[in-house]
């Protein structure tokens, strides 16, 4: 392919390098004179392992070149890759002049080109930048409109600097954004030879996901440093620990507990959360990552009051009570909780759960209930339907087999709030809220 990179700094340098040394043919774009110097003599504008060889090697084969031309670039081009910085401004906000420059630039060489083009947006940029700023740039400096002389397409980079080229060459995954299959599948042409799953997304989703795994990769991060400060303290290995907690592939490195929906509870993780917070106060230690969980999980059960509240009905109805599905436990149950707070507003409560029948909880689970809602008895259902009928706005709260075979009885008035991605929208025939979708 005939391909433009604009930007030829750490992410773009790379990407015209290996695609270049694949045997596409590639012209780099920089404002910087001597960067694209530094590519027209062969050596590498940066300090990355083996770039200089792939750009050697790519000049030699005559399949890399460099200019300060946007529009010649576009000329020589099927494709134009934007690589530009999005440097932090002081108050957090990404710094997108770069990115809309590159826009007019394109567009304006787009104007009176006849064959289609496609756009493909690598730098790093918050969801929705394609729709709300590259796609009007290009269309008010190419006149044309989008979809028909040009087609936008977000493919979020994955390199690591250090190992840039390595990276390159074996991501994790090919993300890659559209509003068009086609344009994406396009795009996913120039990886071919990588071998790597290519998912084909919506453009807020690609935008969305680089955020995603930068914030996982720097939470990992912190919270290996939290926890090794804690071991130090206690005369542990935080090495070892660390790797006995990577070896569990089931519960820790893995999807488990990696998908939103409401908080967590139980008798466990929030009581081990609290030693594990008294323990390191003890040792004088703030673990500022470790101690906002608690706080954060808090916020969850907050936001879905506020979600229920704000319908301004009064009879709710709640679908599951213990801390998760397929077991009675309701200690330390954020359903309980939040059903404290529903009370505590004056809502008509009406419960369900056909794990939990009072006659049969007893011990600390019978005793934490009573203390919880009192008038406990008073509030629960005896069948999924009894509780459909008696309410305007039903809670899932945890995935409740019964509402999945029993979607079609929900009312055409009635809202129903899924915390745990129960059931599709469409299986229902009144209102449907996801809390997190
Ligand atoms: N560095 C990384 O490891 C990495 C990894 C993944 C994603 N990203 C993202 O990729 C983007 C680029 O990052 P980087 O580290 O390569 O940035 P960089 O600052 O090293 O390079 C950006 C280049 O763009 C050039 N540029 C600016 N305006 C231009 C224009 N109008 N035309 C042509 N060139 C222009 C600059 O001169 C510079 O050389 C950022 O959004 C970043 O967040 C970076």
């Amino acid at each position: 392919m005939q391909i433009a990179v604009f930007g030829l700094g750490y992410v773009g340098a790379v990407t015209a390098a290996c695609f270049a040394v694949d045997g596409h043919c590639v012209i780099g774009v920089d404002t910087d004179t001597y960067k694209v110097q530094r590519i027209m003599e062969g050596q590498s504008p940066i300090v990355e392992r083996d770039l200089e060889d792939y750009i050697r090697r790519a000049r030699e084969a005559g399949r890399l070149v460099a200019t300060t031309c946007a529009e010649e670039a576009v000329a020589q081009s099927d494709i134009a890759l934007i690589c530009v910085g999005t440097p932090s401004r002081r108050n957090g906000s990404p710094n997108l002049e770069f990115v809309e420059r590159v826009c007019h630039q394109i567009g304006a060489a787009l104007a009176e080109r006849e064959k289609p083009y496609t756009v493909v947006v690598r730098s790093t940029v918050l969801p929705g930048t394609c729709e709300q700023l590259v796609i009007p740039a290009l269309e008010k400096a190419s006149g044309k409109r989008h979809g028909e002389g040009f087609h936008v397409c977000m493919n979020p980079e994955f390199l690591r600097e250090g190992t840039a080229i390595h990276d390159f060459y074996h991501p994790p995954l090919t993300v890659i954004g559209s509003q068009s299959a086609e344009a994406a599948d396009r795009v996913a042409e120039l990886y071919a030879n990588i071998p790597a799953e290519y998912v084909k997304t919506d453009l807020r989703t690609a935008e969305m996901v680089k955020y995603a795994n930068n914030a996982f990769h720097a939470l990992k991060i912190t919270f290996a440093n939290e926890i090794g400060a804690w071991c130090k303290r206690e005369g542990v290995d935080s090495h070892v620990v660390m790797r006995l907690l990577t070896m569990d592939t089931k519960l820790n490195i893995s999807p488990a507990y990696l998908t939103p929906g409401f908080a967590f509870g139980g008798s466990c993780l929030p009581k081990d959360l609290r030693a594990l917070v008294y323990r390191t106060h003890q040792h004088d230690l703030t673990l500022p990552t470790l101690e906002s969980i608690l706080v954060s999980n808090r916020l969850q059960i907050e936001r879905t009051v506020d979600l229920i509240t704000q319908l301004g009905k009064k009879r709710v109805g709640v679908v599951g009570l213990a801390f998760k599905a397929g077991t009675d436990d309701l200690r330390e149950s954020p359903v309980v909780t939040l059903c404290g707070y529903l009370i505590g507003k004056g809502l008509a409560l009406r419960i369900y759960d056909s794990n939990v029948s009072l006659a049969a909880i007893y011990g600390s689970n019978r005793a934490y209930i009573e203390r919880e809602i009192p008038h406990i008895h008073t509030l629960m259902c005896d069948s999924l339907q009894q509780l459909i009928d008696e309410s305007e706005v039903v809670v899932l709260a945890n995935h409740e087999e019964r509402v999945t075979q029993h979607a079609h009885r929900f009312r055409a008035d009635q809202t129903v709030i899924d915390l745990a991605r129960c059931i599709s929208p469409e299986a229902i025939r009144g209102r449907y809220l996801g809390l997190y979708w």
